[in-house]
């Protein structure tokens, strides 16, 4: 290629519609993905310390919720169950007339546009805060996808477009999709947090969903931060059980990851802002120490120029709202 002073880069940053013409990476509202959280009764709506702006609410609140969120563009809605009592099995999970059950009617009722997606995990039903069954100080994988089965089930019948297992035991992707077509859900699609890896990101999320461990911690099922190599083969796996979408989380951290699946898999690729990420922004932002929304765009927009077709985050009707401002180029 030409050197300066033939070529210089700086000719094409001039102007603001110099630099727009040539983006090579663009955000759309269409591609983020908003998590909820829901609970059982009618007006509720319970602020999460941990994470200003995020609220625990009932599924009338929810759908007010979803409907803004809608009405602004974005892709899709993450449901997140608080039950109102816990077992040791995590039997709230797949209760037909469980909060996330009851969520996806009546988004499906009011909102049939939507894309409604289900997080299948039992760590929010669990009374000891597990992922699955708890036995001896350890997570027993096999006993554990019969009730992920039972979960994505009910979440299917209720409706669910896509239902998204978190929990990484080992074959859930196959145990699910069996169950779904086995039942006529053929249709349903499947979003697997493929490579989610453990550590602290998810702190100000277990306590919107009410779903840290009583004992120990998650490292015996979620992934070590330091393997690239085995995220990859974990990615091979959920596509061979059936995966249509593949997880990469936490996000900002895992930008490098992130390009590895969609460079190597070519699958559609989801990306988890976490809520420890989240947080971090909002928290330096309210000490005046960095600017919100232009963060915010930046740390999505790296999301996606890493190799993400879908962005699930906490800032999406937010960032859903400043995509539609022309001053957003
Ligand atoms: C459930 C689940 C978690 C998150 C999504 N699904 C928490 C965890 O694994 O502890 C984290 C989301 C976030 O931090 O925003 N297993």
């Amino acid at each position: 290629m030409p050197a300066y002073p033939e070529y210089r880069p700086r000719r094409l940053r001039r102007t603001p519609a110099l630099r727009n013409l040539v983006r090579e990476t663009r955000l759309s509202a269409s591609q983020l993905v908003l998590p909820l959280f829901v609970r059982a009764g009618t007006g509720v709506r319970q602020p999460v310390a941990s994470m200003p702006g995020v609220s625990q609410t009932s599924v009338d609140e929810l759908v007010t919720d979803a409907r803004a969120a809608a009405a602004l563009g974005i892709g899709g809605v993450l449901l997140f169950g608080i039950p109102e009592h816990k077992d040791a099995e995590g039997s709230g999970a797949w209760d037909d007339s469980g909060p996330v059950q009851q969520a996806v009617r009546a988004l499906k009722r009011e909102l049939p546009e939507l894309v409604v997606i289900t997080d299948v995990c039992l760590c929010e039903y669990t009374s000891h805060g597990h992922c699955g069954v708890f036995v001896n100080g350890e997570v027993d994988n096999d006993a554990t996808l019969e009730l992920l089965a039972r979960e994505a089930l009910s979440h299917a019948r209720a409706g669910a477009d896509i239902v998204a297992p978190s929990d990484m035991m080992d074959g859930r992707v196959g145990a699910i999709r069996r169950a779904l077509d086995a039942n006529a859900f053929q249709s349903t699609a499947i979003m697997a947090y493929s490579a989610k890896f453990a550590g602290a990101f998810y702190g100000p999320f277990r306590e919107a969903a009410e779903s840290t461990p009583q004992v120990g911690d998650r490292r015996g099922y979620q992934m070590d931060s330091g393997n690239a190599d085995e995220a990859m083969r974990e990615v091979w796996l959920d596509i061979a059980e059936g995966a249509d979408l593949v997880m990469v989380k936490p996000a900002g951290p895992f930008l490098d990851i992130i390009a590895r699946v969609k460079s190597e898999t070519g699958y559609p690729l989801a990306a988890y802002q976490v809520s420890g990420e989240f947080a971090m922004v909002q928290a330096a932002a309210d000490r005046g120490w960095i600017s919100r929304d232009q963060v915010m765009m930046e740390s999505l927009l790296g999301i996606r120029r890493a190799g993400a077709d879908v962005i699930i985050t906490y800032f999406a009707t937010d960032a859903a709202r400043l995509l539609r401002s022309p001053m957003s180029s």
